[in-house]
């Protein structure tokens, strides 16, 4: 059985102030039913792994270099993340790979180091509009999932989230049978490279534009397992009704 996750990806926002959100976010959903995870700045992970209670809410990077250290200026190791207090990465975020030249094969490094060090790595796949329009979504999908997750992937340490370019932070979202029809992709690719154990227990995550009033009806979607979240993560009346739809 699969868990549950809801991702925040606060991306370059959020200041110390922002972190009072975890206290909150921690009250409300105390339960512990579904997983949380945040993954703030670089500059906020050891405060905020401080200030969360780890059992409800995980801490994640957003990148990490593919080694554990050496003259990269600017970079951050998976070590360093891990020694910071975070429990998670997210890599190959279609921002990363545009903004950056991030490839493929540079994600799977990632994730290798990611897993190496002890955290989940959150791989990141998604289509172009200009790609989906040309009806080359999945074929898209397919090749970046071949070359972007490692060999090293089990169901406990690799999430996978779906995430369509010209759905991030647009308001636009696919159809839930868009969805539905690239998560089914996603899980059968899986199960067929690394077997029906691993290929069932890995998590499926979607995001773009995912909010409280869409939350419910992406997670009844077959494959779904919760939400890569960006902009309604920021805030606790915008994330805590996403959390709550799981
Ligand atoms: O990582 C999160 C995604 O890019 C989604 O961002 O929820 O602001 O559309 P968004």
């Amino acid at each position: 059985m699969r868990r549950k996750l809801a991702a925040g990806n606060w991306k370059m926002n959020g200041e110390r102030s922002t972190l009072g959100m975890l206290e909150a976010l921690a009250r409300a959903h105390s339960g512990g039913a579904v997983d949380i995870m945040i993954c703030p700045p670089f500059t906020l992970i050891d405060a905020a792994a401080a200030l969360s209670d780890a059992a409800l809410i995980t801490i994640g990077g957003q990148d990490c270099h593919s080694e554990s250290a050496g003259a990269h200026t600017g970079d951050i190791s998976a070590d360093m993340l891990r020694a910071a207090g975070a429990g998670a990465v997210i890599l190959g975020h279609s921002e990363r790979r545009a903004d950056h030249g991030e490839t493929s094969d540079d994600v799977r490094a990632k994730a290798r180091a990611a897993h190496e060090a002890g955290l989940i790595a959150i791989i990141c796949v998604g289509e172009s509009l200009a790609e989906r329009e040309a009806q080359n979504t999945l074929d898209i999908i397919g090749g970046q999932l071949s070359s972007s997750v490692p060999d090293t992937a089990t169901g406990e340490n690799t999430v996978i989230a779906y995430e369509p370019c010209w759905a991030i932070g647009t308001g636009l979202t696919p159809t839930t049978d868009q969805i539905g029809e690239v998560h089914d992709f996603i899980r059968t690719r899986i199960e067929r490279r690394f077997g029906a154990g691993v290929g069932r227990s890995v998590r499926l995550l979607y995001g773009g534009s995912v909010k409280g009033a869409n939350a419910a009806e992406i997670f009844a979607v077959s494959n779904v397992d919760g939400a890569l979240v960006g902009g309604a993560s920021l805030s606790v009346d915008d994330f805590s009704p996403i959390i709550s739809a799981l």
